[in-house]
């Protein structure tokens, strides 16, 4: 049985800092976050969108009156998850008026939440061939202003419908998958901004590709030159280049053309909103299908790594008429986003709310989104 993507989105507020002006204001030569880093802009997140009102407004546009009635599984996958007990796939529910005999549950492990969702739902799909799963990976990419994470920053969420005879990619079975319990990035319960040993975090991420990739193709018997297309997680574009350079060492001119250019492809979109967290590898995804050079059946290697960390490498095969399905995600919207200026995005991050018991109002009456985080009342979060 075919089992994988049949229908795929994305969401990021409406609001960008740029990282030419930020590097400025930063002191720091612009090259250094355009091309050291490799980040062009990077999504600005209100207050009234939390990793909730992000996956419902990107889940909302593919998630239409069969989806309501059909999906019977909502995994979401976070990092930046808004109560310690209630699971963030459960306010989706409520808010996408998904029916209620679905069952739904949050899952966690840095940026990788999503990943592990894609792999339940393939083992649930099996069991269930007429299941229709949703699964989201939504987050907000916090270090800190003036820090040197800063311009590894961003939001967003990736939702997508998993499905039997999918109509955009066909995930194939089997994976190459490595653990180890390391402290590159990682974000204690009183703390709303990670805390990351960058440079420890990018070595492990080259380590984790590696082994994972070598591991994939000696075990399924591919060599690198099989693959159409090589993505990555990426907290920033420069880090899957980084691996892939790595990944491509020894091979021929032709087939290093051909990945760079597919990889050029993958990151055009993350390189203008900035860190998902869980949904990035989606993203990047997303990029490739849009705006790569991909063929019907082509195969693709997605590498996941979320930090602390687990890794995996496992593949996808383009389904035949993938780009006509495609038509339906527009991702136009993007260039009509208004530039805030570097000090708008500070008094935006500063407002951004601490986990507390008191009665708030966020600033939602200005946001336009389809979805917003209203504020709280008793200790409870309201949603518009
Ligand atoms: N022109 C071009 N490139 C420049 C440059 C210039 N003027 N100035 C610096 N650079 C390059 C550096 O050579 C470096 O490239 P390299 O990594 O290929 O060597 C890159 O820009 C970054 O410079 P660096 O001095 O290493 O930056 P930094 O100490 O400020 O830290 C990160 C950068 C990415 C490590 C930091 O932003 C970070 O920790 N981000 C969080 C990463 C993360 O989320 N990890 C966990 C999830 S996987």
């Amino acid at each position: 049985m075919d089992i994988g993507i049949d229908k795929l989105n994305f969401f990021t507020s409406d609001m960008y800092v740029d990282m030419g002006e930020l590097a400025e204001t930063r002191k720091e030569d612009p090259n250094k976050y355009l091309i050291g880093i490799g980040q062009k802009k990077q999504a600005v997140i209100p207050n009234s969108q939390d990793s909730v009102t992000l996956a419902a407004n990107a889940a909302g546009k593919i998630v239409d009156d069969f989806e309501r009635k059909n999906i019977d599984l909502i995994l979401f996958g976070t990092e930046s998850g808004v109560d310690s007990s209630k699971s963030a796939a459960v306010y989706l529910q409520g808010l996408l008026k998904i029916n209620p005999q679905a069952s739904g549950v949050e899952l966690k492990q840095a940026c990788f939440g999503l990943t592990a969702g894609i792999q339940l739902a393939m083992g649930h799909i099996m069991m269930n061939p007429n299941s229709r799963v949703l699964l989201v990976g939504s987050d907000i990419a916090r270090y800190g202003i003036n820090t040197p994470g800063e311009p590894t920053q961003g939001g967003g969420a990736v939702a997508m419908i998993m499905s039997a005879k999918p109509s955009i990619l066909k995930i194939n079975p089997g994976n190459a998958h490595l653990t180890k319990d390391i402290m590159d990035f990682w974000r204690p319960l009183y703390r709303k901004e990670a805390l990351v040993d960058g440079k420890y975090s990018s070595r492990e991420f080259i380590d984790f590709f590696d082994q994972t990739f070598n591991e994939y193709k000696e075990r399924e018997n591919l060599s690198t030159s099989d693959f159409d297309a090589l993505i990555f997680h990426l907290p920033y574009t420069k880090m899957g280049l980084k691996a892939l350079r790595i990944g491509l060492q020894g091979e021929s001119k032709e087939v290093q053309q051909r990945l760079f250019d597919q990889f050029d492809a993958s990151k055009q979109l993350n390189a203008e909103v900035g860190n998902l967290y869980t949904g990035s590898l989606y993203l990047s995804l997303i990029s490739l299908l849009k705006k790569g050079k991909l063929k019907d059946n082509d195969l693709i290697g997605l590498f996941s790594y979320g930090s602390g960390a687990e890794g995996e490498f496992f593949t996808a095969n383009t389904v035949p008429g993938f780009k006509s399905v495609l038509e339906n995600l527009d991702i136009s919207w993007l260039d009509n986003r208004r530039q805030v200026t570097v000090s708008e995005y500070e008094d935006i991050y500063k407002a951004s709310l601490e986990f507390t018991d008191r009665n708030f109002l966020t600033g939602f009456k200005q946001d336009k989104s389809e979805f917003k985080f209203m504020g709280q009342t008793n200790q409870q979060r309201m949603y518009k």
